[in-house]
């Protein structure tokens, strides 16, 4: 079996990351995580994926003339990894539409929402705001318009009375790591 190549761009902590790191660990895991790119220098995830002798590398908008120019570097170091499928986990930049649909169809996001609702930032407050007896997450293509390419993947978790912000979003992470792994197995197994 040849293995489909992976980046992940991240901006922070990168659990999601993790989780795909240590799925593609598995022997018969169809992917292999080439390499980690932050926006952010000081990401915790870099440290976590060098750790795990990965590949890193990162790059700062603000040090690039205009965001297409950060995005051509982006791409360059994404084809020097040789990279198939990128997938997103806490990249908080929007991404622009040369980059976005230079990956169309082998680029996926995990958004912390049962998508179409919410989505954009804050979900979880909102969630709670709104009353909502039920929250989740969506890994989906990415597509120029946020949040709204098609799903691959949803989970469900109830939303308790007593939620805070904090536990409904660690209720929801959990799910986040177990379905990011499952949709980039069925993205690179060629069944979506
Ligand atoms: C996750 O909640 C993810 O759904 C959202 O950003 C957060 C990233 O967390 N897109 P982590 O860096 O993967 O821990």
């Amino acid at each position: 079996m040849s293995k489909k190549k992976v980046a992940i761009l991240i901006s922070g902590r990168g659990s999601n990351m993790s989780a795909l790191i240590e799925a593609a660990k598995a022997p018969d895991f169809p992917a292999e995580i080439v390499g980690v790119l932050s926006n952010k220098a000081a990401a915790p995830g870099l440290e976590i994926a060098a750790s795990h002798g990965i590949a890193t590398a990162s790059l700062a908008q603000s040090k690039f003339p205009s965001r297409e120019m950060f995005e051509d570097t982006m791409t360059l170091m994404l084809e020097s990894w040789e990279v198939d499928i990128v997938c997103l986990a806490g990249f908080m930049r929007v991404l622009g539409e040369d980059f976005v649909n230079r990956w169309e169809g082998r680029m996926i996001n995990i958004h912390p929402s049962l998508l179409p609702a919410y989505k954009g930032l804050d979900t979880h407050a909102r969630v709670l705001a709104a009353g909502e007896k039920e929250h989740g997450c969506t890994v989906h293509f990415v597509t120029p318009g946020l949040d709204e390419g098609d799903a691959i993947l949803q989970a469900r978790v109830p939303v308790l009375p007593d939620d805070t912000e904090d536990t409904l979003a660690a209720r929801v992470l959990v799910e986040e790591h177990r379905i990011y792994p499952e949709a980039l197995k069925q993205l690179a197994l060629g069944k979506m």
